[in-house]
């Protein structure tokens, strides 16, 4: 696996491949590399012939008073993990190379990036849109792995590749997750043992409120408070627990199918996120009387 740092052998490298007709895949992380980074790069490697994984802790989506300083780095551990899967390339660019010291532009993606976790982390998606735009048009990757973990931002980048053109195909994939049900995540790490416990019950609440979504006995507020309720009884302090419609994260309305539950609680120092997707089947209007009649009913 070669290892650059600079943008000019990062373009070097990938028109090589390209030259000669060599398919690219681009996964970008933020390091601390766990089981869900490297779901990405596995499924990166059916998607193109090479695979670039990018590990740079973006300093513009991290809000004031926020983790990036302390954010984890494993620089060392990270390297073998890839090396061992088997990634074609590593871009691990410092600040300056990313960043012009007198950088004016932002990519913004207008609404979706205020709801849910934009309320608690303002300005977090405008870091999140920037940094993989300009990674996009780094690598100029014919796909890119996100996780579903993330489901907003990946929602805000399917939206952005939309609105700007970018050739580039998005794929989702499906959260890795701890035998307790809990998503991975390099948070996690944050824990104690006792709230690692409790942690789970976080994707718990989901799969409970989905099941009752589901069941279609209560209003989706009533689930959701019901949700934000069982969240606080069990220790964590809930920013959001939502039933969205999947395609644009609008509130679900009572004629939408696809469906995302979107949840972000704290435990201790810990901010948690995860959700559910589902689709719920559509109910089939009742049977006119001739046709009843008709299948002997
Ligand atoms: P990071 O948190 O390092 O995550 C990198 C990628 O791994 C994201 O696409 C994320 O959704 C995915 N991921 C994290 N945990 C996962 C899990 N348990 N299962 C499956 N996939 C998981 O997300 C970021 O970095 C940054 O915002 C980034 C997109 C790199 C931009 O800086």
């Amino acid at each position: 696996m070669r290892i650059v740092n600079t943008v000019s052998e990062l373009r070097d490298a990938v028109r090589a491949w390209r030259s000669t007709g060599q398919s690219v895949a681009l996964v970008p992380t933020m390091g601390n590399l766990h089981a869900g980074h490297l779901a990405l790069v596995n499924e990166a490697k059916k998607k193109a012939d090479r695979v670039v994984v990018s590990i740079f802790v973006n300093p513009t989506q991290f809000g004031v008073g926020e983790d990036f300083e302390t954010y984890p780095r494993t620089e060392h551990e990270d390297r073998q993990q890839l090396k061992a899967l088997g990634a074609d390339l590593l871009f691990q660019p410092a600040v300056s190379e990313v960043y012009a010291a007198d950088a004016k532009t932002v990519v913004s993606v207008a609404g979706l990036s205020e709801w849910y976790c934009g309320a608690f982390r303002p300005g977090h998606f405008d870091g999140v849109a920037t940094v993989v735009c300009k990674l996009f048009n780094m690598v100029q990757p014919g796909v890119a792995l996100f996780g579903l973990k993330d489901f907003q931002q990946l929602t805000v980048i399917r939206t952005m590749v939309r609105d700007l053109n970018i050739p580039v195909e998005i794929v989702g994939v499906e959260t890795v997750r701890e035998v307790s049900g809990l998503a991975m995540s390099s948070r996690n790490g944050y824990l104690t043992a006792e709230e690692k416990t409790i942690a789970a019950k976080l994707y718990q609440s989901l799969c409970d409120a989905r099941d009752a979504v589901l069941a279609g006995q209560q209003s989706f507020q009533q689930i959701e408070c019901r949700a934000l309720l069982f969240l606080r009884e069990s220790g964590f302090t809930p920013d959001y627990f939502s039933l969205c419609r999947a395609s644009d994260l609008k509130k679900a309305g009572a004629d939408d199918r696809e469906l995302v539950l979107l949840a972000a609680a704290r435990l201790g120092k810990t901010r948690l996120i995860d959700n559910v997707c589902f689709s719920r089947i559509p109910l089939s209007p009742p049977l006119s009387k001739e046709e009843a009649e008709g299948r002997g009913i």
